[in-house]
């Protein structure tokens, strides 16, 4: 038989790289995706080397509106078809709302809202015709817990990605496509180098809030596996999400409040 596909966006570093990793080790080719095609290249050289698997590069950036046509064209190019689709690729972006341009905020919506949903409306029909399929949102504990001020949009989008992924998973109980939101904390990444908050994290987060990349990767794909809608990686993460749908609303928005420019650049 045919190895399956898994499609991967923002490959090229963290919980992406991580994420070919483990689907490559569960015997499925990929294909990476992600801006900067040399780190692409690598990771499809040691993944080709290591797993015996086919890698292939699709080299997009997901701010263009044609970028998942575009990467959906090169795969049907090479004749393959898509089991599984990590929605991975995204960023957050320091400061108020008011103070940031507004072409910055729509690329965001489009990297991480309107590509991963583009995605998947069009990969989910073939899925459900051959009765298999994984989609992984790569959301965040962020979207579990009240907004915060900075990093405006950041915890609105994942928390679209959650209810989204909810929806999907009750739509697709019959079909044999398994749809999970993926909720990370603090992962070791080059997530806080990009939104520049890393010097400030050092200072305020304790080391055991940290997971490692691989780790949150192969949490998601057993989320994946056992059909879980969501799943908060780490167990102080998963006490954080209880805690956070306990808390009042006016509570939780007063400890953000006080707490949240510890974590988030205004
Ligand atoms: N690290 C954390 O603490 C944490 C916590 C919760 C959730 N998350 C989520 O986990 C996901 C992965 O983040 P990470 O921590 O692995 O961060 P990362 O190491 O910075 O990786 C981000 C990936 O997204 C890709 N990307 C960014 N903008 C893109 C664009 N315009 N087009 C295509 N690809 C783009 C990057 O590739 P190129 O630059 O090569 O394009 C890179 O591969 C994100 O959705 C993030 O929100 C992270």
């Amino acid at each position: 038989m045919a190895r399956r596909l898994a499609l991967v966006t923002g490959a090229s570093a963290g919980i992406g790289a991580a994420f070919a990793h483990i689907y490559a080790s569960h015997g499925y080719d990929v294909a990476l995706t992600a801006r900067r095609t040399e780190r692409l290249e690598t990771l499809a050289s040691e993944i080709r080397l290591r797993f015996g698997v086919e890698a292939l590069v699709i080299a997009a950036d997901l701010a263009e509106p044609g970028a998942p046509d575009a990467i959906l064209a090169e795969l049907t190019a090479h004749g393959r078809v898509v089991d599984a689709l990590i929605n991975n690729a995204g960023y957050g972006l320091p400061g108020v709302y008011a103070e940031t341009e507004w072409p910055a905020q729509r690329e965001m919506l489009q990297v991480m809202l309107i590509a991963p949903s583009e995605l998947t409306h069009k990969l989910l029909p073939g899925m459900i015709e051959r009765k298999f399929g994984r989609i992984v949102n790569v959301a965040s504990l962020a979207g579990l817990v009240p907004g915060s001020a900075g990093h405006t949009q950041y915890a609105a989008i994942k928390s679209f990605m959650v209810k989204i992924s909810q929806s999907l998973h009750l739509e697709n109980l019959a079909t044999g496509v398994h749809v999970s939101a993926l909720c990370p904390g603090f992962t070791f990444s080059e997530f806080h180098d990009v939104n520049a908050t890393r010097a400030q994290l050092t200072q305020s987060t304790p080391d055991w809030l940290w997971l490692g990349a691989d780790e949150v990767a192969a949490t998601g794909y057993e989320a994946a596996e056992a059909n879980r809608p969501v799943c908060v990686t780490g167990v102080p993460n998963k006490a954080i999400a209880a805690f956070a749908k306990l808390l009042p609303d006016d509570w939780g928005l007063a400890l953000m409040a006080s707490q949240g420019g510890r974590f988030r650049k205004v």
